[in-house]
């Protein structure tokens, strides 16, 4: 296969959160490219083993590693296997997180720490120990969210305040990793249906007739933004933060 078809061909990449919704749909994305998938999950154990297996049919190496990307020793752990295993991480992605709704006056400690930990402190403490194996050429990619750039109704505090986090770690490691021929950028999705916002659930009825396209996102279409924005082309593209999201932030 040549480059133009194989652009990833060799390349190591790390996914959080990919055994279902949007992390799955990146995984098989840059395995069609040629990269050689780890995904993490932290339950579905059976919906990540179709994933690795949906990757390895492009004939390259995929595998799977349950691991809370809250945890910040589990992190260090996957890194150091995947170093292990491969020598280098030249692709990390960002992608697990949950997504709190809660009251501002229900919201208790427990709720605050677990948002913190999974979609803020993992992201950071990953990244952190990923980037010292990466080499020229790595690449970085943060999911976060619209709701990381607006907040358009109540009871998003927990949710916002973690992918505003995304947003701003995104621009300041675009400055620290520069120099080491790094590139980090961000995808913000709008409503994208995955089992975390299903475009049939109670959520869709708010968001939908906001949409400016009237219609949910595909996983595919953010995998696909993932895949130029991990390819060759793109050394100039760095802290820049990119909706995908119908216009709903517009
Ligand atoms: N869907 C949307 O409308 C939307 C919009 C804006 C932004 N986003 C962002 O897009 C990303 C993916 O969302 P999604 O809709 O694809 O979510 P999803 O369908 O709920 O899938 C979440 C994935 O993350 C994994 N995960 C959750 N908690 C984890 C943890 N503590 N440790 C390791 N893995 C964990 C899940 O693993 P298990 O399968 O094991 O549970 C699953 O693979 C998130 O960052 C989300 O904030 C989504």
């Amino acid at each position: 296969m040549s480059q133009t078809t194989m652009p990833l061909a060799g390349k190591v990449a790390l996914i959080t959160g990919g055994s279902r919704g949007i992390g799955a749909a990146i995984c098989k994305r840059l395995a069609s490219s040629g990269a050689n998938i780890v995904l993490t999950y932290a339950n579905s154990a059976e919906s990540a083993n179709n994933v690795v297996q949906a990757c390895q049919s492009h004939k390259v190496s995929a595998k799977a590693i349950q691991a809370d990307v809250g945890n910040v020793e589990a992190n260090r752990k996957v890194v150091e296997q995947v170093v292990q295993d491969s020598g280098q991480i030249d692709i990390l992605v960002n992608n697990a997180a949950i997504f709190p709704v809660i009251d501002l006056f229900e919201v208790t400690e427990k709720d605050f720490d677990e948002s913190l930990n999974i979609n803020q402190r993992g992201v950071f403490f990953l990244t952190q120990a990923a980037a010292k194996h990466m080499p020229k050429g790595g690449r970085i990619i943060n999911i976060g969210s619209i709701f990381g750039e607006s907040v358009p109704y109540p009871n998003l505090s927990l949710y916002s305040m973690t992918k505003f986090a995304v947003a701003g770690l995104t621009r300041a490691w675009a400055r620290d990793l520069a120099a080491r021929g790094i590139t980090v950028n961000c995808i913000q999705p709008g409503p994208i249906h995955t089992d975390l916002n299903p475009e049939d659930g109670e959520l869709a009825k708010v968001l939908l007739p906001r949409s400016p396209v009237g219609r949910y996102g595909r996983v595919e279409e953010i995998a696909e933004m993932v895949a130029y924005l991990v390819g060759p082309n793109t050394d100039n593209v760095t802290g820049a933060i990119i909706n995908n999201d119908g216009g709903w932030n517009a």
